[in-house]
């Protein structure tokens, strides 16, 4: 069977997961005709702007909706709800200049997220056969890690800014990864972003075992668009930030 390239990134809250993601999928989507989906699996949202997406409906709407249907006793909901999840989950994917979006959405409800969080790790396993890249854009954090939605990603990309704090989270993340088996990767490695000189990267790099796959220099154009709210995908491709993710991306995906 078709199986997708699965990517994920994990690291930090604010250390740069959702400008890398935003910049990833307008480099799968360039050319090579791939079909791509990307899943913005952080509830405090960021990649559909970063995407310039408006998400119409999240993960967290189609189950909540379900669990109203199934409440009401619409009748064949009960049995059949395996199937009408998929088929929502399906009418929930934004498509859009070549790629599809699904966003998990924030739910309200105390102590729903692990509910949506193991229903984003079926996702992840069902609709990657549809794709040949799958692209998740992760929680700030070890969480989704520690609870396995991130199971079936080959490729698990941490992210950190220079920071101490920021390097330990995601020594963390490989911690649980792979001690744990929380992730069945292939291969894992760290981008530093936001580096001003290029001795912070050997400073860290004898620090750390972790593999540094690259590292982005701190970027005005990126706080520009930040700035101004244009999505990241309209950077050009002169962008140094661009040239790091594409070789990035040719060594993993
Ligand atoms: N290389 C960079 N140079 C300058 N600003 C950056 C860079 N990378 C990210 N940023 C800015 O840092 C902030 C956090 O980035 P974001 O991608 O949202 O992080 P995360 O998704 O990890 O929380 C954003 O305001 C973003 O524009
Ligand atoms: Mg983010």
């Amino acid at each position: 069977m078709h199986e997708a390239t699965r990517i994920a990134l994990c690291g930090k809250g604010g250390v740069g997961k959702t400008s890398i993601a935003a910049i990833m999928v307008k480099l799968l989507t360039a050319g090579r005709g791939r079909k791509v989906l990307a899943i913005d699996a952080d509830p405090a949202f960021g990649l559909a702007g970063a995407l310039g997406v408006t998400v119409r409906k999240t993960v967290d709407d189609v189950r909540k909706d379900l669990i109203a249907r199934i409440q009401r006793g619409e009748p064949g909901v009960g049995v059949q709800t395996l199937k009408l999840l998929d088929y929502e989950i399906f009418n929930a994917l934004h498509e859009q200049d070549g790629f599809a979006m699904l966003a998990i959405g924030r739910p309200e409800d105390e102590g729903c997220f692990c509910k949506v969080n193991s229903l984003l790790k079926d996702i992840i396993a069902d609709l990657s056969d549809r794709f040949d890249v799958v692209l998740i854009d992760g929680e700030a954090g070890v969480e989704q890690i520690n609870r396995r939605v991130m199971k079936t990603v080959g490729h698990l990309v941490l992210v950190s800014d220079i920071s101490a704090k920021g390097l330990a989270v995601a020594e963390t993340i490989a911690h649980v990864a792979r001690d744990n088996h929380a992730v069945a990767f292939s291969d894992m490695g760290i981008i530093l972003n936001r580096v001003r000189a290029s001795h912070e990267v050997e400073d860290i790099r004898g620090r750390t075992r972790l593999d540094i796959y690259g590292w982005i220099r701190e970027d005005d154009l990126i706080r520009e668009y930040d700035f101004r709210g244009k999505p990241l995908t309209d950077l050009p491709g002169s962008s140094p930030a661009i040239g790091v993710v594409s070789d990035i991306l040719q060594r993993i995906a």
